[in-house]
């Protein structure tokens, strides 16, 4: 079982897009593990975004991702991580598979919706404990989890 940090980003929010996200990850089949609602701290930018100091779209990632409150949550699942970067799709909308989030809410890099954790090693886990306080994440099972994992 694995977990992914998935943000619905700024623009997703002012859109209208939590529910449209949330609703392609539950039928997708993954489990929600925890939620809220918040704007995101410099600080914890910065932490998040670190890989990419130094790099040309920082400041503006940075400006961006701190605009406006963000729906920040936990999805688990049997290979969550690479099954949630589907379901969101490449980084730039235009590269992105038809059917996935950014190919169908998104036009530019920049304001590509949603956020997922990427597959390098502890990348998850680090973003998950960066987010999350290990009591906010819910253990739970579903009666429909038979039917979704073997
Ligand atoms: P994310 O971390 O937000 O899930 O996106 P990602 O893995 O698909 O892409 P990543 O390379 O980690 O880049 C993080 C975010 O920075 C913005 N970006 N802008 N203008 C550019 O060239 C550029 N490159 C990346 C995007 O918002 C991207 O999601
Ligand atoms: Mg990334």
């Amino acid at each position: 079982m694995e977990r992914s940090l998935v943000l619905v980003k700024p623009d997703g929010v002012q859109r209208g897009l939590v529910g449209e996200v949330i609703s392609r990850l539950e039928r997708r089949g993954l489990r929600l593990v925890a939620a809220k609602f918040m704007w995101v701290p410099k600080d914890l930018a910065e932490k998040h975004y670190a890989e990419h100091l130094g790099k040309n779209f920082y400041p503006g990632l940075i400006e961006y991702i701190t605009s406006a409150p963000v729906m920040a949550m936990v999805w688990e699942g049997p290979r969550a991580v690479l099954l949630v970067r589907q379901t969101v799709g490449k980084t730039d909308p235009l590269e992105a598979a038809p059917g996935s989030i950014r190919h169908d809410f998104g036009l530019v890099k920049g304001r590509n919706l949603i956020h997922a954790s990427d597959d390098q090693p502890g990348s998850a886990e680090r973003e998950v404990s960066l987010w999350f306080k290990p009591e906010e994440l819910v253990t739970w099972s579903r009666e429909l989890d038979r039917w979704l994992m073997e």
